[in-house]
């Protein structure tokens, strides 16, 4: 029988068998509030269509699809019959070297030992944080940042400690604040670049900086670059791993966003370590691998085809359509009271900061977006799912006609509450 926690309450002599405490500390915040039901408001509810602008998935309007040369790609693989086998764990050979060719940098060289396949950018982030960081121990982390970075450490008990980004320095990190927080227990710095969720794109001379703090501290550091080369206008995207000839650094990365297939579930870890100073984390990173036997070997299969056959107008392209969607939301939302829109320079996302104090009746991010999904129908994110309230986050991927629309309520809810 349900219970009122939605649980089931047991029936027989087994009573209830406890789950891990792993699990139990395991906790992510988007799932959490995407799950939540809307609690009834005395307000009327909307009857609009809805429109979702809350999960990084580019596929679900239809409007981003993968490009013809990446299905090919996957239906040739398939059709070989010659990745229906077990992978080697660290991942396919050809897989591997395809990436190390497309990543390599004269300044950051890698070869296909430096690249260990993962299950999705989000295998590679909890093998790059595993490996670097034990129980009891302590990591940087963005704030606000991609929730998923908190979820992994505290399911390992690993303590986060959070660096502020400055909203209004384009959310560069905050050099000071980032290195007050360093103590003898840290084991790694992570950092997000271009970001999700500030759609950010940090300059050679600030990822220098953080380095140099790295370096000051001879800590290693996590490169989450799976938003790498989606930038917009005369944005350049910068590797870190290619401004250091000293500090390790694992970039992780994956096919989900650039390549428009999240479903794949494929990402990888390239191992930047001139000095050698990685050798012990090389040979956990190849431990940690072999817990799942590596990701799809059919989806590795299909990279090195898509790396060598996509057009070169493909990326200038998606990046031009990413702007056009983020400048309409940029546009938009930058008129609705209230609201200050933080311009994107890459990625997939556009920050919103809320003046909460110009609204009659909303008391935080989390009853504005609540208010909004019922009296709109539009779903956003509020900031409390990146550690950074006061803020909510829009996906600007849905088609442009969604997008309009999307803005439209927004500045009419705003407007409806605003004193
Ligand atoms: C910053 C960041 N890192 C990692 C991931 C995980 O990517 P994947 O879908 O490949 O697991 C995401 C997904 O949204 C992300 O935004």
């Amino acid at each position: 029988m349900p219970s009122t926690n939605g649980t089931v309450a047991p029936t027989s002599s087994w009573g209830t068998i406890p789950s891990s405490d792993v699990s139990r500390r395991t906790f992510n915040p988007i799932r959490e509030v995407l799950s939540r039901p809307v609690q009834p408001l005395a307000t009327v509810k909307s009857s609009n269509d809805p429109i979702s602008l809350s999960i990084g998935d580019p596929t679900v309007f239809g409007n981003f699809k993968a490009h013809p040369v990446v299905v090919d790609a996957i239906e040739a693989a398939v059709r070989s019959y010659s990745f229906n086998g077990y992978p080697p764990s660290v991942g396919v050979p050809a897989a591997r070297e395809a990436i190390a060719k497309k990543y390599s940098h004269p300044d950051a060289l890698l070869t296909a030992n430096d690249v260990i396949m993962a299950s999705g950018c989000s295998g590679a982030v909890e093998m790059a944080i595993g490996v670097l960081c034990s129980e009891g121990q302590n990591i940087l982390l963005p704030r606000p940042g991609f929730c998923l970075y908190n979820t992994i450490a505290a399911s390992r008990n690993i303590e986060a400690r959070l660096y502020n980004l400055l909203a209004d320095k384009s959310w560069e990190i905050d050099i000071a604040h980032m290195e007050s927080l360093i103590n003898k227990d840290t084991a790694a710095i992570l950092i997000n670049n271009p970001s999700n969720p500030c759609g950010s794109n940090y300059t050679k001379a600030h990822l220098k900086a953080i380095l140099a703090v790295c370096e000051r501290h001879k800590i290693p550091l996590i490169s989450d670059e799976i938003y790498a080369d989606m930038v917009f206008g005369a944005q350049v995207f910068t590797p870190t791993a290619t401004l250091t000839a000293t500090v390790p650094v694992l970039t992780v990365g994956g096919l989900a966003k650039q390549w428009l297939v999240p479903g794949w579930r494929l990402g990888w870890i390239l191992v930047n370590d001139r000095n050698h100073a990685f050798e012990h984390v090389r040979q956990g990173l190849f431990a940690l691998s072999t817990l799942i036997n590596g990701p799809c070997a059919i989806a590795q299969a299909a990279l090195p085809s898509i790396f060598e056959n996509i057009p070169d107008s493909y990326l200038p392209d998606l990046n031009k359509q990413l702007e056009t969607h983020a400048r309409i939301l940029e546009t938009e939302l930058s008129k609705a009271p209230g609201l200050e829109v933080i311009t994107p320079q890459g990625a997939m996302y556009i920050m919103v900061k809320l003046n909460i104090e110009a609204f009659e009746d909303i008391a935080d991010d989390a009853d504005f977006c609540h208010k909004l999904k019922w009296e709109e129908n539009v779903e956003i994110l509020p900031g409390e799912c990146f550690a950074y309230p006061g803020t909510v986050r829009l996906v600007i991927t849905p088609p442009k006609d969604k997008l309009h629309l999307a803005a439209e309520r927004i500045a009419a809810f705003c407007q409806r509450h605003h004193k």
